[in-house]
């Protein structure tokens, strides 16, 4: 059977982009990534994905007249590239029609926080600053709302301590896990 076609969107480091084509190279996930969206010309993730070879598609979204003409020209690559699913990782903007309607049911995010909890850029430490106890991750469908869409998976930590570093640690490492088990429950239904 035929690997599905992945493309990551990322912003920013991209250890959840790296989490997944490690996963995807050691058999984990039967998929491969295509494709790397980035709309941060210098971000980090750029770098990893030159490592592990992966193409890129890096645009700076205010060389575009609208979302609508960025989205478009994304839409286009990710159509040539035979895409089964977006994974947005760390993808620091709202994914507007363009892509919904192009995509529809077929893009994916991970958010730091047990939706519908925490919504937004700062999800960690506003549930630090919340006094939360119970930490966690969230793997959901995207639609045009931030942080909104049909939960698909989370996982979950209790953290008593007060080191945010040692707490954003803890949560990456169970975000690269879990968005493997989303990714492979999304394709093992396609194919
Ligand atoms: C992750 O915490 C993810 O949940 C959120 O953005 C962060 C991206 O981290 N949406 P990285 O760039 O994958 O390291």
């Amino acid at each position: 059977m035929k690997k599905a076609r992945l493309a990551v969107f990322a912003s920013g480091s991209g250890s959840n982009y790296q989490a997944i084509v490690e996963a995807c190279r050691d058999g984990r996930i039967d998929a491969e990534v295509v494709l790397l969206v980035c709309d941060k010309p210098g971000a980090k993730v750029l770098e990893r994905a030159k490592r592990y070879g992966t193409e890129c598609f890096a645009f700076s979204p205010k060389e575009y007249a609208s979302r609508e003409e960025f989205e478009t020209v994304i839409a286009d690559v990710l159509d040539e590239r035979k895409v089964d699913l977006v994974c947005l990782a760390g993808y620091m903007r709202i994914v507007g029609k363009v892509l919904l309607e192009r995509y529809e049911q077929r893009i994916v995010n991970i958010h730091p926080s047990l939706l519908p909890s925490f919504k937004g850029a700062h999800a960690i430490q506003d549930a630090v600053d919340y006094g939360v106890k119970i930490f966690g991750v969230t793997t959901h469908f995207v639609d045009e709302t931030l942080d909104g869409g049909r939960i698909i998976d989370q996982g979950a930590i209790v953290y008593e301590g007060s080191d945010i570093e040692e707490l954003t640690n803890l949560i990456h490492n169970i975000e690269h896990k879990l968005y493997v088990k989303t990714i492979n429950k999304l394709i093992s239904k396609k194919h």
